[in-house]
């Protein structure tokens, strides 16, 4: 039984849709079981469970044979992940387990917390003595859709300095992550998806206007005023002090590489950022 957690955010949807296409029978633990997508039929299976809850997550991850490992960000991410691991092991029906983390986790990440948890819980899962696998994806396109309401006014204001960074699109996550659940020979390996370029933040904003129809300005945004806007805005501080660090993170030109695992995995190259804008535009366009 493949069980996929995070099943109802951006990524875990998409996995859900491509094992389904597949005709895999997929069980998602889900905090709501009563406000799962419609498009899930009978082969899916939603089980109420919370991260925070270990004895829901032993009722979920019972006979699991693989289990993708996705949790959102939130203060408690590591020991969300952990918690998963555990019960898990207790499973006693020795899953692996698909950890979604980020690029950058396997390398130089002092100061950026998202990456921190994340390498704590790939610890943990080497620790526990289960198969694993990591993927490690790059931020992804559809963040930009998320921008709509300031493209429109003319602007891409982060603080992402001029270093390149090599985006990718959450369905080519969700297509290697498929891969991986359903194929073999993945253990212990930990595969970076990436676009297939490295693009700066000023050349992001060129495409995304080319897609909303108007000229689009990159504003680097400065640190300090990126973060009281978000705290302004109501933001989680926790969450917005880390996306601040992740953007010094891309400004410093630490995610700028291209990696070839979206093409290896999937068998063909990742989808570049202007396809998916021409498909996507709308949004960006209010549409
Ligand atoms: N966004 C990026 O650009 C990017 C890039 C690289 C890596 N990542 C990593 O990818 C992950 C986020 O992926 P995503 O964007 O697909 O996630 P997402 O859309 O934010 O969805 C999060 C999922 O986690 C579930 N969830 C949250 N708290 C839960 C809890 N306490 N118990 C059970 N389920 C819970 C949510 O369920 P509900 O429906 O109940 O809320 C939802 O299904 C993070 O680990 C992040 O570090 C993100």
């Amino acid at each position: 039984m493949i069980v996929v957690t995070g099943a109802t955010g951006t990524v875990g949807s998409r996995i859900v849709r491509g094992l389904r296409e597949r005709g895999e029978q997929v069980r998602t633990p889900v905090r709501n079981p009563g406000a799962v997508p419609a498009e899930w039929d009978a082969g899916v299976t939603p089980v109420a469970a919370d991260f925070t809850d270990p004895a829901s997550l032993d009722a979920a991850l019972a006979g699991a044979t693989v289990v993708y490992l996705l949790a959102g960000v939130d203060p408690q991410m590591a020991q969300h992940e952990r918690n998963v691991i555990d019960a898990a092991v207790r499973a006693g029906s020795h899953p692996r387990i698909v950890l979604q983390a980020a690029s950058g986790v396997d390398g130089p990440h002092e100061g950026v917390r998202f990456l921190t948890a994340h390498a704590q819980a790939w610890a943990h899962l080497r620790a526990s003595g289960l198969p694993w696998t990591v993927l490690a994806p790059n931020g992804f396109y559809q963040n930009f859709l998320l921008m709509a309401g300031s493209v429109r006014a003319g602007q891409l204001s982060v603080p992402g300095g001029g270093a390149a960074v090599s985006y990718v699109d959450a369905d080519d996550v969700a297509a290697c992550a498929v891969e991986v659940l359903t194929g073999a020979g993945h253990e212990g390996a930990l595969y970076t998806l990436t676009g297939p370029a490295g693009l700066t933040h000023g050349e992001i904003a060129e495409q995304l206007g080319a897609a909303a129809g108007h000229e689009v300005a990159y504003v680097a945004a400065e640190p300090q005023a990126a973060l009281a806007y978000m705290l302004g805005a109501g933001w989680d501080p926790w969450r917005a002090e880390g996306l601040v660090e992740l953007y010094g993170y891309y400004a410093a030109g630490s995610a700028a590489g291209v990696s070839p695992d979206v093409a290896g995995l999937t068998g063909r190259g990742p989808r570049p950022l202007a396809d998916f804008l021409a498909v996507n535009g709308g949004v960006l366009r209010g549409e």
